[in-house]
């Protein structure tokens, strides 16, 4: 039904534009429902896009995004390794792209990400002799890497995921190359040169699994100390790579509540719903994490069973419960992908699996959780 209205309103408008619109006073043409007409007035909504949407080779998917969503990030096209493959050689060519269509589109422009311990290549952590870099190398190289990305993008970019992922399970610091090489200030370094390059961007932390406690606790800290630090951290970004049962929706919501306490955005920045079968003991979005395929983790390779449909529906809609319940706190919620045939999920952790994580089925259709989410939103927005 809602994929009726939805479609209502261009043709609506491609009869106004033939001259064939009756003179009288007609009903006013139906609303496009869109989750960013929904939503909007709450909080951004986004989506992660992929260089097929944001070239525009995938039409569809483009037009998509432009009609729901207020926000882009880039799935990887401003990870290090796609920015920055060898020392003195930068590709701005796919990066570009991407910022020109979230502003043609007039879209919040996010950046994805500037110091993470995947998806950057070796060198950067190596000297020429392939042995570990030294703390100021590695500094210099930081430095440099996010002066020149986030000074191209100046006024442009919005928001940048200046960390990602430097706190292990148990809430402290992770052991990567930066943490291990620099030190534990590698976060503080990083937030500095991103301010100098952008002083007017807002920098944000970015994590998974943070409803664990432990972890909780350890990004609490963290954002503390880079605040008592005069650092300009504007958020804090919980990546919710979710499953329909995890994490418990009474952790999210303390989660939410202890990180706006800090005085920060909350922003929700990789939302999914696994519906598979459990492949590995962790959740979260341990990238390095795999497991063989087995028919019994791919039970749905052609069509998701309505009871599944329904209890997805059900999931989202607890989920937009919680972060509507914040949503002083919450400044944007991002959806990581655009349709169920983009997903990373159909290839983490087991690979060459059928899953449906996102709100619009593989053929761009809008699926009854897309219902789910705009009925929720109504619903909180009173009578
Ligand atoms: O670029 C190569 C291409 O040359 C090659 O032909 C192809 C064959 O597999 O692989 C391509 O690289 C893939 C890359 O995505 C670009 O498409 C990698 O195999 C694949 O592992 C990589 O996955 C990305 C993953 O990050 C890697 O860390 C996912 O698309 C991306 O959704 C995912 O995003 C991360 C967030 O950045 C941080 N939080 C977790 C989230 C999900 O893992």
């Amino acid at each position: 039904m809602r994929a009726a209205r939805v479609a209502a309103a261009p043709a609506l408008a491609a009869l106004a534009l033939a001259g064939c619109a009756p003179r009288r006073a007609s009903p006013p043409a139906p609303v496009p429902a869109t989750l960013k007409a929904a939503l909007g007035g709450r909080f951004l909504v986004g989506a992660a896009v992929n260089a097929e949407v944001f070239s525009g080779r995938d039409t569809a998917g483009a037009r998509l995004v432009r009609e729901q969503f207020g926000s882009v990030t880039p799935e990887n096209a401003l990870k290090w390794e796609s920015l920055h493959p060898r020392p003195a050689v930068y590709d701005f060519d796919a990066a570009d792209r991407y910022v020109a269509f979230g502003r043609d589109a007039g879209m919040f422009v996010v950046g994805h990400t500037l110091v993470w311990h995947n998806q950057t290549p070796r060198w950067v952590f190596e000297d020429s002799a392939g042995r570990p870099a030294s703390r100021d190398t590695l500094i210099a190289r930081m430095r440099d890497h996010i002066l020149t990305v986030v000074g191209r993008y100046r006024g442009r970019v919005g928001g940048w995921d200046v960390v990602n992922e430097a706190l292990a399970d148990d809430g402290t610091m992770r052991r990567s190359p930066w943490q291990q090489i620099i030190g534990d200030d590698f976060v503080e370094l990083a937030f500095r040169y991103a301010h100098e390059a952008d002083p007017a961007a807002e920098l944000y932390y970015n994590d998974y699994g943070l409803e664990n406690a432990a972890k909780r606790a350890g990004a609490v800290a963290l954002a503390r100390r880079l605040l008592a630090a005069g650092i300009p951290l504007a958020g804090i970004g919980s990546q919710e790579h979710d499953g329909l049962d995890y994490p418990d929706l009474a952790a999210m919501d303390s989660t939410i509540a202890a990180f706006g306490a800090l005085g920060v955005k909350v922003m929700i920045t990789e939302l999914d719903v696994d519906v598979l079968p459990r492949a590995v003991r962790q959740t979260g979005a341990d990238v390095t994490l795999r497991a063989a395929a087995r028919a019994e983790l791919n039970p749905w390779p052609d069509a998701l069973p309505d009871s599944v449909q329904q209890a997805l529906a059900r999931r989202y809609a607890d989920l937009f419960r919680v972060f509507l319940r914040h949503r002083g706190d919450v400044a944007r919620v991002t959806f990581w992908g655009v349709t169920d045939r983009d997903s990373w999920k159909n290839n983490w952790p087991v690979p060459g699996r059928t899953n449906y994580p996102l709100l619009f089925d593989r053929q761009g259709r809008p699926k009854p959780a897309f219902d789910a989410v705009l009925d929720v939103a109504r619903a909180a927005a009173g009578p």
